[in-house]
């Protein structure tokens, strides 16, 4: 998704954007632009590809300016080039603006703006933002911005600057987030607070349909009607080395490596382990009404919608509540008749995805109770749920979500157990899973400790153009997410399948080039695994199994085997999926692939 950072205060911005723009490089890009203000001069500077061209352009220019705005573009209209880059300005080049989203009645103004002789330079949808902004303004930036919001349709998060109002930065929000950043040395907004850690953890969100105009002493905040707003500030948990490498080669594979962490962030404070009983404070807002109820619906997208997938069987397992889980970008089409008391459950590492914002929506007009799991805190999907649970697991920078699928997973059991001890779970059985979740960590790192030998083992089949995942009940689940991995960073072709589908289809796809990765954990689905297993290896397909530690009679039949040490069936996932994303990140490190960036791809999809 594009990126936005923008300072106004007392010191030079152009470092500030710069540094700005690379912590905001793993949302996914294919250009990049800043715009510098000093008094009534505007420099602007515009490239395709990273920020480092960007920087190559810059270096030995005479930038000075305390104000400025700056931009990652991932195109939506228009090739990623230079033209289309942002900031984009208005024909007499007096006003800038970088924007998020996408104005659905763009070429209907553009039309409009031409038959006014209005020039433009970019097939873009911003720069009729930028025309438009330039027509309307009359001596008042914030007015002149608030008036074109009121004729655009569709999503923005923008910024904009003019010549004639040095100091000033009006952004403005429908749709696409924007946060506020608070510091002595002066104010920056930007579309996450990854862009600002480094200077501030103050931050103020901007609602939808707000405006603020931001200046280096201070900001002032309003809706689009011009109505005045005070909303008090919020204090972020994340660092600036959160956001940094700390020594690995990519955030993905520090982000695997941190999942002992994040599963501890995700249990801190929650456990009562004497009585079996996880406490959830950020659920009880709605505890009531939630302890009666009998039907939930999960929706999500991606990684988060196979969480989901998990947590339908966690909840089926230890409550007695009805379960569907929805991907949101179908669920938002279906004729949705809720029985009384039912709740939507929100799973979202970003908080931002358009499709699951739109399902939550939907679902609210409908009259259910909405609840999120989110790990971005303040984000939209947070503060439009009534209650939830945030995962404290820090950014997560890598494209393709690891520790917060795990995170999910902890809290999914926690809910669930949370839910199920106030129904017909025993205390014995509530006791046995705490102690079970306080375990993972610890398991998490054997898991990883055999990092190397999974490592050789990817080598041995990363050359395979499609691989095979397969999984039962909670493992099912695993065999999607583990596809997802594979596909996401290292482009190989790959299906995650329940197991039981394989007779049905599937197994006349076995060949000798064609691995699959069985995950058969010792639980209730291991000997049909096994009875799977032999069938594949009848037709010469490789095999990589996931198994329990000390399992010897897979080793009999598989060509690999991963360990993971036992635990309860239903944590299995938690483990399981850990061999899946390192022989995803293997397969795409051998063969050369931007792992944290990979193709195409965004952090958060936050457009529809
Ligand atoms: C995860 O590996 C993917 N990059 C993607 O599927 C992601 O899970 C999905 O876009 C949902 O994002 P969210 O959790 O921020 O809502």
């Amino acid at each position: 998704m594009c990126g936005i950072v923008c300072y106004v205060g007392k010191k030079q911005a152009k470092p500030i954007l710069l540094d700005g723009l690379k912590q905001l490089e793993y949302r996914g890009y294919d250009s990049a632009g800043v715009a510098v203000q000093q008094g009534s001069d505007i420099d602007c500077y515009r490239s395709v590809g990273k920020i480092a061209e960007l920087e190559r352009k810059l270096n030995g220019l005479e930038i000075n300016g305390t104000t400025g705005i700056a931009h990652t573009r991932w195109a939506t209209h228009g090739e990623p080039t230079e033209e289309n880059a942002h900031p984009h300005s208005d024909q007499d080049e007096n006003v800038f603006v970088i924007h998020n989203g996408i104005i659905e009645n763009y070429h209907m103004l553009k039309k409009k703006l031409e038959k006014q002789g209005i020039k433009f330079r970019s097939e873009t949808d911003t720069e009729v933002l930028a025309q438009l902004i330039g027509l309307n303004y009359e001596g008042s930036l914030n007015e002149a911005v608030r008036k074109t919001m009121s004729q655009v349709e569709g999503t923005f998060g923008v910024a904009v600057i003019h010549k004639d109002v040095p100091d000033e930065i009006v952004i403005a929000r429908r749709g696409s987030p924007l946060i506020i950043g608070v510091s002595e040395d002066g104010h920056f907004a930007a579309s996450d607070v990854s862009a600002m850690v480094r200077y501030t953890n103050k931050v103020v969100h901007l609602e939808e349909n707000e405006l603020a105009t931001l200046t280096a002493d201070g900001f002032s905040m309003s809706t689009a009607q011009a109505k005045p707003i005070e909303r008090s500030m919020e204090t972020v948990e994340w660092r600036i080395e959160d956001a940094e490498l700390d020594g690995f080669p990519h955030f993905m594979l520090k982000e695997i490596y941190e999942q002992p962490e994040t599963i501890k962030n995700a249990l801190r404070g929650r456990l009562e382990p004497g009585e079996g009983v996880p406490k959830l404070g950020g659920i009880m807002p709605v505890w009531d009404t939630l302890k009666e109820c009998r039907h939930l619906v999960i929706v999500a997208c991606g990684t988060s919608y196979y969480a989901g997938c998990v947590g339908r069987y966690l909840f089926e397992k230890l409550t007695e509540i009805d379960v569907e889980v929805e991907l949101a970008s179908e669920f938002r089409y279906r004729k949705l008749n809720f029985p009384p008391n039912t709740f939507i459950l929100a799973l979202s590492q970003s908080g931002e995805t358009a499709d699951t914002l739109a399902a939550l929506r939907e679902a609210k007009r409908k009259g259910a109770s909405l609840l999120g799991v989110v790990n971005v805190v303040g984000s939209s999907i947070s503060r439009e749920t009534e209650a939830g649970v945030y995962n404290h697991a820090g950014p997560e920078i890598g494209v393709a979500s690891t520790k917060i699928f795990t995170s999910q997973l902890a809290i999914l059991t926690l809910m669930a157990l949370l839910l199920g001890r106030h129904q017909n779970l025993s205390l014995t059985e509530g006791v046995e899973a705490i102690r079970a979740l306080q375990a993972l960590p610890d398991q998490i790192k054997t898991v990883l400790s055999q990092a190397n030998h999974i490592e050789a083992v990817a080598e041995q089949y990363y050359k395979c153009g499609n691989w095979l995942f397969l999984g039962r009940k909670y493992n099912y689940p695993i065999a999607l997410e583990g596809a997802l991995k594979l596909k996401e960073i290292s482009y190989i072709h790959a299906e995650g399948y329940p197991a039981g589908e394989m007779k049905h289809g599937p197994i006349a796809l076995i060949n000798p080039d064609m691995p699959t990765v069985a995950v058969v954990p010792r639980d209730d689905m291991y000997e049909k695994m096994i009875s799977n297993i032999q069938e594949i290896k009848s037709r010469r397909g490789p095999v990589i199994a996931i198994a329990t530690q000390g399992d010897e009679k897979i080793r009999e039949i598989a060509d690999e085997v991963i360990e993971i040490p036992e635990t309860l069936q239903y944590l299995n996932p938690i483990l399981s999926v850990v061999p899946c994303q390192l022989l995803a990140y293997y397969c795409a490190s051998f063969l050369g692939r931007d792992i944290d960036k990979p193709r195409n791809l965004a952090k958060s999809v936050t457009v529809e």
